[in-house]
């Protein structure tokens, strides 16, 4: 399997892991929206590819809060077939590595707190950095964090604004 840059002629290969991987359009759409947003640049956006074939994709947007250096995983996609073998796993290392050579100090995801833990990410929890929008209360947990620079957690703390694409609240709910 090779990691690599998404090109914006993958375009094609991008969608169809999304579809393939949600069994909907809703999350097509989205990275769709946000590959053309201009408040979501720079974006790292990786395929997975196994022979020429893709099979996962992730996409990392830029978010605000200043004067940090921040940005949002959403969302992470792997082909059904290909799913439980690492796949998911590797797109999140090749990406946190991507962000942390270029100075990214935070990463934040909305997403399962029986996942993305095993990735370095822990609930935000009480460390002061709020969503978007409200998180319910019973998703709390969903709503993680991963310092990529130490000393930033617990000296900052504010709300995390989103590109613009992902000012939806229905993304919110986990
Ligand atoms: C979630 C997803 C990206 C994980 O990618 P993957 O390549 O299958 O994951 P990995 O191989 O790195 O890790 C697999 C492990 O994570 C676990 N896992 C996968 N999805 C999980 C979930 N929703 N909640 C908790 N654990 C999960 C698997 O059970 C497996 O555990 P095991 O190693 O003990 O068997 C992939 O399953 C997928 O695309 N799912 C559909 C879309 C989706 O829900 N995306 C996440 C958006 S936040």
């Amino acid at each position: 399997m090779i990691i690599r840059t998404a090109l914006a002629s993958d375009i094609d290969d991008v969608l169809s892991v999304e579809r393939a991987a949600f069994g909907s359009d809703a999350e097509a759409n989205l990275v769709h929206d946000l590959l053309g947003d201009a408040s979501a640049k720079p974006a790292v956006s990786l395929l997975a590819f196994e022979e020429d074939r893709a099979i996962g994709h992730i996409l990392f947007t830029k978010a605000y809060l200043e004067p940090l250096s921040i940005y949002i995983l959403a969302p992470l996609a792997v082909v059904p077939d290909r799913q439980k073998q690492g796949v998911g796993g590797k797109l999140i290392k090749h990406g946190l590595r991507i962000l942390s050579e270029s100075g990214v100090e935070l990463v934040f995801v909305l997403g399962h707190p029986g996942y993305y833990p095993r990735h370095g990410f822990k609930p935000v929890g009480v460390l002061g950095f709020d969503a978007p929008y409200p998180i319910p209360e019973k998703d709390a947990d969903a709503w993680m964090i991963q310092a990529l620079r130490q000393g930033i957690v617990g000296t900052f703390r504010g709300k995390v604004m989103c590109a613009e694409a992902l000012k939806k609240p229905e993304y919110w709910r986990e």
